[in-house]
């Protein structure tokens, strides 16, 4: 489904000095069709970034990205033809705030998804879809429909854009840090609205999260991100049994849930 080969993003910033930055370098991987990956590393290793250029929001400095045989940078420039690129890839952002405007209510992300599937957002179809959506959730659509985004919290804001998806249905979803404001119990509920998209609807998954644990639960494969690269890939078990990085066994160190949930379990 999507093809990332050695895809590298410099920023240059400064003003006196041109100071660059290797955000992204040289990584190259592909997600399979039904396939939940995930991208961990540390802050600034440069997830979001890679995130956006498979968004096709910024694009990459050197690489390509294919999506379905399509380089989304090239072949993908019309109008329509980046609708319809946005109706299957969809993201849900680190930082919820961001993805709304503060003059908007919040009706109005999903209202523009309805837009995108082309259903009237007014329409009978269209207020249910929304409220469905929103169910989804765990939110209550009478307390949250007609809201401005300062009006809610970080968790809940994050909740709409995920229902946001659930009306989209995307072919891939990239979830950055998307339950990362959530509580255990709602958090689990989301990561099962995951697993259904990929096995009811087939979509493959990016999660991009600085929690190793979760990601070890969720994810097919693991791609271990360290200053901009690649360093470490396989399926859960293979990274976290057989770290080649120090940094990687840093990172499992630091996260005693991973065992210590299977201690709890054992002892049930
Ligand atoms: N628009 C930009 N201009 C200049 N530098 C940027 C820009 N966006 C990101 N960077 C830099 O690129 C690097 C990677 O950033 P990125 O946001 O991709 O990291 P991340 O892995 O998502 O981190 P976090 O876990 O904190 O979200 C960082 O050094 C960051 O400062
Ligand atoms: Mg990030």
């Amino acid at each position: 489904m999507l093809v990332c080969e050695n895809v590298s993003k410099v920023f240059t910033s400064g003003f006196l000095s041109k100071i660059t930055v290797k955000a992204v370098d040289d990584v190259s991987f592909t997600v399979r069709e039904g396939e939940i990956i995930s991208l961990v590393g540390q802050s600034g290793s440069g997830k979001t970034t890679l995130g956006r250029m498979i968004l096709r929001l910024l694009p990459p400095t050197s690489g390509r990205i294919l999506f379905y045989g399509r380089d989304i940078w090239k072949d993908i420039k019309k109008r329509e033809e980046l609708k319809d690129y946005w109706r299957q890839v969809h993201a849900i952002f680190q930082n919820p705030m961001g993805s709304f405007n503060p003059f908007y209510k919040i009706d109005r992300v999903l209202d523009q998804a309805l837009e995108l599937l082309e259903i009237e957002p007014k329409s009978e179809e269209g207020k249910e879809l929304k409220a469905k959506a929103l169910e989804a959730v765990d939110l209550n659509p009478d307390e949250i429909l007609g809201k401005y985004p300062h009006q809610l919290s970080g968790g809940q804001l994050q909740r709409i854009m995920i229902a946001r998806s659930w009306i989209l249905k995307p072919k891939l979803l990239i979830a950055d840090e998307a339950v990362s404001m959530l509580d255990v119990s709602t958090r689990g509920k989301i990561m099962e609205i995951f697993n259904e998209f990929r096995n009811k609807l087939g979509s493959s998954i990016i999660f991009i999260s600085h929690d190793i644990g979760l990601s070890y639960f969720i994810s097919d494969r693991l791609f271990i991100m360290y200053k901009g690269k690649i360093v470490e890939r396989g399926t859960p078990q293979e990274v976290i049994d057989n770290p080649k990085e120090d940094y990687t066994r840093l990172l499992i160190e630091s996260v005693p849930t991973i065992y210590r949930r299977w201690e709890d379990f054992e002892e049930v």
